[in-house]
Formats: structure tokens, C-alpha cells, sequence
């Protein structure tokens, strides 16, 4: 009788498994079976039931789970019983993540994406948030036109888009907002665990969050706006966080750091959560500038010395960095060049900074 109820339960599964969306038949195979595991978590799939649903046969079935296993998820295997995705602090799922929302959104996980930024493009926006969350990136993107390492099992990247109510002028806010709301959600996270407590997450303007001295997030806020009536369509907030040590290129490990050095100390589910609760309730406060001051706070490059980059200016012009202006750009004091003993306020897009060590 147990045999036959956990087999219907299994069936039922099976069948909302099927019914989801038709994209499944252009997914690639590890995809395809993350989505079969994770809606059966903690359960076992024989090799031979997930052969005959996903129409793939056990060598590709084995090369999955081989490439799934890379991207961090911990899958048990056991002979001639199958296969089951384990590692709950380890594994992004909605069902979790929801748990732990306090503002409406529509959430969907995904395992791997191009960019979730892209991806949020092509949604028919309102004005109920849309998060877009994923384990790994194939073409994560950057500030500046670079490319983001999006490694998977050790990061997070999810994108918020919405309609919001506010104008253009106000999207320098949104990173702004967005970088206060990610150290909050950061802080939360770690506090009173004792694997991590004790984090300061600073922010390098604009969007930069850096702990201990390496960066551990970074922000790509995108807009689509419509010129008659000054309002964004749609406002789309991407963020990506190394939550631990990952699979980066070397050049990348000098700067680059994540929130924890211990692999699944705690839950990306939690973070992923709170790091849409804070910056939804920070968006709905925009308009009077209350994260101001604690960005300022956080602002770990004011009164140091770094190097302006216009674009494409590699050697870059030494500055200090005195305050952030009520607009949000950088108010720094050139200390060389053509431009010595001038002040000027920087605006995102323009340039990037380098802090002199
Ligand atoms: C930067 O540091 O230059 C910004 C990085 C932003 C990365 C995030 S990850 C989620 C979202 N999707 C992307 O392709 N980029 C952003």
C-alpha cells in the first residue's frame, strides 16, 4: 500500500512535471533534469523513469547529472534505486524562497540562463514585480559593456523588473537604493550565524559591494523609458553576488571575493529573499532619498584617494573622492592632470574608479 501511494505520489509529479511549459523541449539536458529532480526533491527517480520522460538515454542521463553535480547541486545517487537532488541550503528553489517574502512579486528560479537581465526584457512588464532568479549565467552581463562570471552552485543572479511609478531622473537612486538594500540583506543574512557573523558589506560607488576588501556584488540597473511621457517602462535591476569561493578566471581572483568562504554556510534561498524584500521596500521609498545617508555610510571610497577612468581612458587621473551629491553622483577633487585642484560630480556611465592602494 506504501509502495503504491509514494508511486501515485510520484505520478502526480510526473504529470505537473509534463505540464509545465513547452520551452522544455529546447532545454538542454542537464536543464531538463534539474527541473525532473527538483520537483521531486527528496525523493529518489530510478534511472529508467527519468530515461523514458525525458526521452534521453542513460549515458546523456549520466553526463546530467555530471554537469548538474559541476554547477554545485548535490545529487545522490544509489545503485539501482536512482537518482535525488539533496543540499537544500544549496539548492535555489521558489518554493523556498517565496516562503520568506514580504512584498508581492511573481518569483521564478531558474538553473541556468543567458542573463537574467535579458531575460527580464522580455517580459510584458507592470507594476507587480517580476524576480528572475538563477543558479548560473552563460552570458552574464556587466557594467560598461563587460561580461559578469556568472559561475554556477555559488552565486545568485536575479533581476528585479518592474513598472515603477517614478521618473527617469530618479533611476541613479535605484542602484544607489539597490547597493543599500543588498548590504541590509547581506547583514540580515549573516547575523547570528556564527559560520559569517560579523560581515560589513561597504558599497564603492555606484553599485559595487565589496566585503574585506574584495567585491562580492555587482548591480546592472537598466531602463526602457517612453520619451512622450518621461516615465520608464520598465525598470530592470540585475544583481549578482558571490555568495562563495566560485569557479573564476584567474585574473578575476585578485579582486573578487564572496560573502563566505565556507560553501553552503548559509542559505542563497534566504538571501535571494531578502534581498528582494529590502530593495522592494527601499523602491517604494524613493522619493525621499531615505537610503541616502546610510549609502553614504557604507561609501568606503569618500575621502580616499582613487583614479577617475573616463571610458576608455586606461591609465586613469588620480582624484579624491569627497562626498555624494543629493542627485547621487560623486563629488571628487582632481589631485593631478589637467583638470588639478577642480571639483566635479561624476555621473554613472560615464566613468569608472579605481581605488589607489
Ligand atoms: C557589474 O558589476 O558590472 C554589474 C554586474 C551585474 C550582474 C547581474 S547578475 C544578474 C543580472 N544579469 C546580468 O546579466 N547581469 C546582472
Amino acid at each position: 500500500y506504501l509502495i503504491m501511494w509514494k508511486s501515485s505520489r510520484l505520478i502526480v509529479r510526473l504529470i505537473n512535471f509534463l505540464n509545465l511549459p513547452k520551452m522544455h523541449k529546447k532545454m538542454a539536458t542537464k536543464d531538463k533534469l534539474f527541473e525532473l529532480l527538483s520537483s521531486n526533491a527528496d525523493e529518489f527517480i530510478s534511472g529508467q523513469i527519468i530515461a523514458d520522460e525525458l526521452k534521453l538515454s542513460r549515458n546523456s542521463i549520466w553526463k546530467g547529472i555530471t554537469s548538474l553535480k559541476k554547477d554545485g547541486y548535490i545529487i545522490e545517487s544509489k545503485p539501482h534505486i536512482g537518482y535525488r537532488l539533496a543540499g537544500e541550503s544549496n539548492l535555489l528553489s521558489k518554493e523556498i524562497i517565496i516562503k520568506d517574502l514580504r512584498v508581492p512579486c511573481t518569483v521564478e528560479v531558474h538553473n541556468t540562463v543567458t542573463s537574467t537581465n535579458d531575460m527580464a526584457k522580455k517580459k510584458a512588464m507592470s507594476h507587480k514585480p517580476i524576480v528572475l532568479i538563477a543558479n548560473r549565467q552563460s552570458n552574464g552581463r556587466g557594467r560598461l559593456g563587460r561580461s559578469f562570471e556568472s559561475p554556477g552552485g555559488t552565486g545568485l543572479y536575479l533581476t528585479i523588473a518592474l513598472k515603477p511609478g517614478f521618473s527617469l531622473e530618479k533611476s541613479l537612486y535605484v542602484t544607489m537604493a539597490a547597493a543599500v538594500s543588498v548590504c541590509r540583506a547581506i547583514e540580515k543574512v549573516c547575523d547570528r550565524n556564527p559560520q559569517i557573523n560579523g560581515k560589513n558589506p561597504q558599497i564603492k560607488w555606484v553599485n559595487d559591494i565589496f566585503i574585506e576588501n574584495k567585491k562580492v556584488c555587482g548591480i546592472l540597473t537598466e531602463a526602457q523609458t517612453n520619451f512622450e511621457t518621461g516615465q520608464i517602462d520598465s525598470l530592470i535591476i540585475g544583481i549578482g553576488v558571490n555568495c562563495f569561493p566560485g569557479n573564476l578566471p584567474n585574473e578575476l581572483k585578485e579582486i573578487a571575493g564572496s560573502i563566505s568562504e565556507k560553501t553552503g554556510s548559509f542559505s542563497r534561498n534566504r538571501l535571494a529573499a531578502e534581498i528582494i524584500n529590502e530593495t522592494l521596500k527601499s523602491l517604494d521609498r524613493i522619493e525621499d532619498k531615505s537610503f541616502l545617508t546610510e549609502y553614504k555610510s557604507r561609501c568606503f571610497i569618500l575621502g580616499h584617494e582613487i583614479k577617475v577612468h573616463p571610458q576608455y581612458d586606461k591609465s586613469g587621473i588620480p582624484a579624491k573622492a569627497l562626498d555624494i551629491a543629493e542627485d547621487g553622483g560623486l563629488i571628487v577633487e582632481y589631485i593631478d592632470g589637467t583638470k588639478k585642484g577642480e571639483t566635479e560630480t561624476l555621473h554613472t556611465g560615464e566613468i569608472s574608479i579605481r581605488l589607489t592602494r
